[in-house]
């Protein structure tokens, strides 16, 4: 089980077979333009693809299976708001959150609504015209949400703080652990904090247990009369459930069942963002998402950004049997990034289940990294000398936001060290030269070397940006869209619907009965119920 059903797939294996003896830097002397030819530009993103286990061969191969597999079409249908998501019968349209070219009109209609509404309360918020209970103005945004519904506005807004509203702080509580909750709580006044409710489906467990303890904490501060109107509002698809929750109606700002969790950011999931950054730049994050969504429509798909990245990842996954991918920002602010993507690409590709049946190669990789230089003191050891292989994509901003240059350069110089090092590696006689220059005698380097010896040849991509601006980061987040779709389509899985995750909450209600003696637990094997009898009895301690 490892490659996907295309006509060419003797030809890409035995070209898997000639580039694994061959080196990277090699396919630079044997092309003198291999930069030029392996390298895309997008709204504001450069990609460097040139030190990939690749040749115009198998380039041509693998777009050409990307043609097998109706990609043009597919994209088009995504676009359009065909129901690609198949399994739940309805379109996926992200992209019309952000406005791309061929979005469907009554789509678009009801994305400036909200959009308007978003507006005129963000200006509220920041004139100091919407205030809380007592007249004091709101100086706290306290998101409680989870998964998509955090993770997107959490990133965005830890990458953008150099854009960051003064007098506004946000938060984000996501984990049911109430450790996380009252972290917050311990530092926010009850008088000036607005919480926004954040749930597509208001049904969620985690969401609505801290909206509640929030809520509590609320009316137990300033009593059981406050109005609960001025800090509470909810970002959701759930009207009904979201009003029985004592939300006023008012402030319930609409999202779609067409919008995955993992792809709201872009719709009234990203109030927080709004609110803590400015609706301009909340909406120059859509707009840099949406120039990347026109690229992809658009360009021919040797030129398409995401449709290269998805095919490089398919090409390792499949024919070199990549079991992760790591991605590696150099940038403080983008450190979320690579958590951010493990939701978007592994809830969205982690299937083995086909159009029909089941899949027969291997789909969506582990999805891991940490910003740059920390990787370098962690795990980089595995990148350079392990027995894996390791896709990275390296992500950088050229220009800070600050004015110290020399720790922007160091920081960029250990970037493109690393692609370097990782492309050459290290020889034997390099090695040994390097004991013997240390002291070490003949026999000694002779023995030791070979613990020096760094293969090289480990495949990276380079992305740059100017800087890390609104615009750039929408870009990235939809260039990063783009491939997960790409890849689903190569792979026939669905990447918009997450049945996996279905089970596992619903077994948790059934503990929580067990738990409290509200079910009889005994079809629970051995172990489960020895857990939990542990945990019952911790409770009476
Ligand atoms: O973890 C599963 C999931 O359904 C995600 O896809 C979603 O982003 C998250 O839960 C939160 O769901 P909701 O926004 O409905 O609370």
């Amino acid at each position: 089980m490892s490659i996907p059903s295309l006509s060419h797939n003797d030809e890409l294996l035995a070209l898997q077979n000639v580039l694994a003896s061959q080196s990277l830097i090699s396919l630079f002397v044997e092309d003198a333009n291999r930069t030029e030819d392996y390298s895309c530009e997008a709204s504001g993103l450069y990609l460097d693809y040139s030190k990939n286990r690749v040749n115009s061969r198998a380039m041509a191969l693998l777009f050409n299976a990307a043609r097998e597999k109706n990609l043009e079409q597919k994209i088009q249908a995504l676009l359009g708001g065909e129901a690609i998501n198949y399994t739940e019968k309805r379109p996926a349209l992200h992209t019309a959150l952000r406005g791309a070219s061929n979005t469907p009109a009554d789509k678009k209609a009801l994305v400036d609504d909200v959009h308007v509404k978003m507006a005129e309360f963000v200006d509220s918020i920041h004139s100091c015209r919407w205030r809380g209970s007592t007249g004091k103005t709101i100086t706290d945004i306290v998101n409680i949400g989870i998964g998509g519904s955090d993770l997107g506005p959490l990133m965005v807004t830890e990458a953008l703080k150099p854009y960051q509203q003064k007098n506004i702080r946000c938060h984000f509580v996501s984990n049911v652990d109430a450790a996380d909750l009252l972290s917050i709580l311990a530092n926010t006044n009850p008088e000036s904090t607005l919480f926004v409710v954040a749930s597509k489906t208001f049904t969620t467990l985690e969401t609505l247990t801290n909206a509640t303890t929030a809520r509590d904490w609320l009316t137990r501060a300033l009593g059981a009369d406050v109005d609960v109107s001025k800090h509470f509002v909810a970002t959701t698809s759930n009207v009904e459930n979201a009003v029985k929750f004592g939300i006023d109606a008012r402030n319930v700002f609409p999202m779609w069942d067409w919008v995955g969790g993992r792809y709201s950011l872009w719709s009234s999931i990203g109030l927080p963002i709004a609110l803590g950054l400015g609706m301009e730049n909340f909406k120059a994050l859509l707009a840099g998402a949406a120039e990347m969504d026109n690229h992809f429509s658009e360009q021919p798909l040797e030129k398409n950004m995401p449709v290269i990245l998805a095919l490089l990842g398919v090409w390792y996954t499949n024919y070199w049997e990549a079991d992760t991918h790591a991605i590696i920002p150099y940038a403080h602010d983008l450190r979320l990034f690579p958590k951010y993507l493990q939701q978007l690409d592994m809830e969205s590709n982690g299937k083995s289940a086909a159009h029909k049946g089941q899949v027969k190669q291997a789909t969506g990789p582990i999805i891991w990294g940490e910003a740059g230089t920390n990787g370098q003191h962690s795990f980089h050891q595995l990148l350079h000398q392990g027995t894996r292989l390791v896709p990275v994509d390296f992500i950088a901003p050229l220009k800070a936001h600050h004015e110290h240059n020399d720790h922007q350069t160091h920081l960029f110089a250990n970037c493109l060290s690393q692609s370097y090092a990782l492309m050459v590696g290290k020889t034997l006689e390099q090695a040994k030269q390097e004991f013997i220059d240390i002291g070490y005698s003949d026999e000694e380097s002779e023995q030791l070397a070979h613990h020096k010896v760094m293969e090289g040849n480990r495949p990276t991509n380079t992305i740059l940006m100017d800087q890390l601006t609104p615009k750039n980061l929408g870009a990235l987040i939809a260039l990063y869209e783009h491939k997960v779709f790409v890849q689903s389509v190569i792979w026939d899985i669905n990447p918009f619907d997450q049945w996996g995750v279905e089970l596992g909450k619903k077994i948790s209600t059934l503990i929580s009965g067990v738990i409290n003696n509200e079910i009889d637990g005994s079809t629970f094997d051995a172990s489960t119920q020895s857990l939990i009898k542990r945990y019952q009895n911790s409770l009476k301690l």
